[in-house]
């Protein structure tokens, strides 16, 4: 099943990861895969403090991982600079996604059969300057009951005026 937002400002980006960062528990891998710019890094902003991680979030950009302690560790993995899955493997990137923290991971795509089976995947699209498209795409019953949790909080958590009539 998916579920789609479109977000109208970064703030609201960072809003959406604040109520997935909520739901979140130990173990769970959440797959970002966008252009360059069109959220992936704010989001996982949001994600952190809704996590109640105080850290500021930057981008791993010359690392392969940044860990961030709170009550769950959140590991913010980017792959842009993988070139083939192999390369993933050797990173040891199972010891964080069956480890007892949060992973986002960023460019998934590069290595998707280094991934697990099961996954919350958000594809993020350019729309225009502040506007961007932001689908949720369940692997696995867990991931699934998140979604429906999180497209619930979400509906619930806005202000009236700004939810499409039915
Ligand atoms: N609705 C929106 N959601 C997220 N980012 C937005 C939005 N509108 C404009 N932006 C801008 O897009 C950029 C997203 O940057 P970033 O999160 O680093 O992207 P990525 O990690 O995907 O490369 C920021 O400069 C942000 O201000
Ligand atoms: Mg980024």
């Amino acid at each position: 099943m998916t579920f789609r937002v479109l977000t109208h400002s970064p703030e609201e980006t960072d809003r959406l990861g604040h109520a997935l960062g909520v739901l979140l528990r130990a173990g769970d891998v959440l797959l970002l895969q966008g252009t360059l710019g069109t959220g992936k890094t704010l989001l996982t902003q949001g994600i952190a403090k809704g996590m109640g991680i105080s850290d500021p979030v930057t981008s791993p950009t010359f690392i392969l991982a940044n860990q961030y302690d709170g009550p769950l560790t959140l590991y913010h993995i980017d792959l842009y600079r993988i070139e083939a899955t192999a390369e993933a493997i050797d990173l040891g990137l199972d010891d964080y996604f069956y480890g007892e923290g949060v992973c986002v991971v960023e460019w998934p795509a590069r290595a998707m059969s280094a991934m697990p089976l099961e996954y919350l995947h958000v594809t993020l699209e350019h729309v225009d300057e502040t506007e961007r498209n932001l689908m949720f795409h369940a692997k696995g019953t867990h991931y699934e009951e998140l979604s429906v949790e999180l497209e619930s909080a979400w509906r619930t958590s806005r202000p009236a005026s700004t939810r499409p009539s039915a």
